[in-house]
């Protein structure tokens, strides 16, 4: 089962929905980074459940760092997280033991790992639970990408066929975190609420697509041929539970446009700068970033689990049943896949920093990282939930 992505420093993720913990290995992470668990709790709060609109699993998602962080700074050593489960409730689950739910990962898991292996309870290994192992990589990922002066941010674009039209500045992204759908405006956040409101009274679920910006990227990162950087953005977006969808820039638009429309101008000024004037490729060029920003973005499927009764078949009898999965359950998980397309695209881009020398793969001086967490700190205060 591959748990890790990453060529230099490599997320590693473990643990099932109802194991007694779930956590990260992150692997290739210089040495002498400030590194806390208040900092991992503050990103795993934005993905957390039990609160208005998402699932009612209640977790209280406490990070602790048991490995690879001596003094408050990182020693370059792997760094270990756990995470206990606290509120599994195996109970809820005693029909999909039987009765597979169709567009979760049942069927397949027992067509590959075989019914008397299958880890049923909260979905098992396939259970969203394992995209907390993501954000914490993210979060380091984000501290790393600070250091040159990239971030990353993301927020909800549709959900169904609702969608908030028009171009996003990457301060909007940002400003998402104020808002429990994370829309990127208050008006967006109220139908967004009304629509998630209304699922949840149908016992019903929708799709939604997450928009990803990365602003401050350093030009030049990427590969031309299998390491293009949109390549790995894919993997990392298309290896999220429920991904259905990934285009960067223009994406699926540009099948059905005149190479007029889509020809973007390069502009320059007096210093030598050179840039898209549109970036209407979502700041890559030939796999490689052009210093715009990168905009990708991601489909997510409706929520399998939904209370309203679906057709499967049952296990036991093979005869045709019908499961109303009445357990805890996100009703668009776009909502929380948010914060965790954000960790993705934080991991990508850092592990290239690091993979190209942007970031120095041994050492982090003190005074590099001493800026850093002054930017760090005053992130956290301005998006305290
Ligand atoms: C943040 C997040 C939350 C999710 N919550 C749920 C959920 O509450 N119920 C559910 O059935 N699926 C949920 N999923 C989706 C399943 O994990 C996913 O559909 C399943 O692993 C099968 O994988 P696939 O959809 O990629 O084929 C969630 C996904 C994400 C990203």
């Amino acid at each position: 089962m591959g748990s890790s992505i990453g060529r230099h420093l490599i997320l590693t993720t473990f643990g099932e929905s109802a194991s007694r913990y779930v956590g990260a290995v992150v692997d290739g992470i210089p040495a002498g980074l400030p590194l806390t668990e208040e900092d991992l709790r503050f990103e795993l709060g934005f993905r957390r459940t039990g609160r208005k609109l998402v699932s009612g699993r209640r977790e209280d998602d406490i990070p602790e760092i048991v490995s690879g962080v001596y003094n408050g700074y990182t020693t370059g050593s792997p760094v270990a997280v756990t995470v206990r489960n606290s509120d599994a409730q195996p109970l809820l689950y005693k029909d999909v033991s039987h009765l597979p739910r169709p567009g979760h990962a049942d069927l397949a898991f027992i067509m590959k790992y075989g019914r008397e292996n299958w880890d049923y309870v909260g979905g098992g290994r396939s259970s969203a639970r394992e995209t907390l192992s993501r954000v914490i990589g993210g979060a380091i990922a984000k501290k790393l990408l600070m250091m040159a002066g990239t971030q990353v941010a993301a927020y909800l674009k549709s959900i169904g066929g609702t969608v908030d039209q028009g171009t996003a500045a990457f301060t909007e992204a940002m400003k998402s975190k104020h808002f429990p759908t994370r829309a990127r405006s208050s008006e967006m956040d109220a139908e967004f609420s009304k629509i998630i409101n209304r699922l949840f009274s149908d016992g019903d679920s929708a799709g939604g697509i997450v928009e990803v910006i990365a602003s401050g990227v350093i030009p030049g990162i990427g590969d031309p041929v299998f390491w293009k950087i949109k390549s790995a953005l894919a993997s990392a977006i298309m290896s999220m539970p429920a991904a259905t969808g990934f285009e960067y820039g223009l994406g699926f638009r540009a099948a059905s446009m005149k190479g007029s429309e889509a020809s973007d101008s390069i502009v320059g000024d007096s210093s030598g700068n050179l840039r898209l004037e549109k970036n209407l490729s979502g700041g890559i060029l030939g796999g490689i970033a052009t210093g715009s920003d990168i905009v990708v973005r991601c489909a997510f499927k409706p929520t399998s689990s939904i209370r309203k009764p679906s057709t499967t078949v049952d296990l036991d009898t093979m005869e045709p049943g019908s499961i109303s999965v009445v357990g805890r359950h996100d009703p668009v998980v776009a909502v929380r896949g948010v914060s965790v397309a954000e960790a993705m695209v934080a991991l990508v881009l850092a592990d290239y920093y690091l993979y190209e020398g942007i970031i120095p793969a041994s050492r982090i001086s003190r005074r590099v990282a001493e800026e850093m967490e002054g930017k760090w700190k005053a992130y956290m205060k301005e998006y305290a939930q």
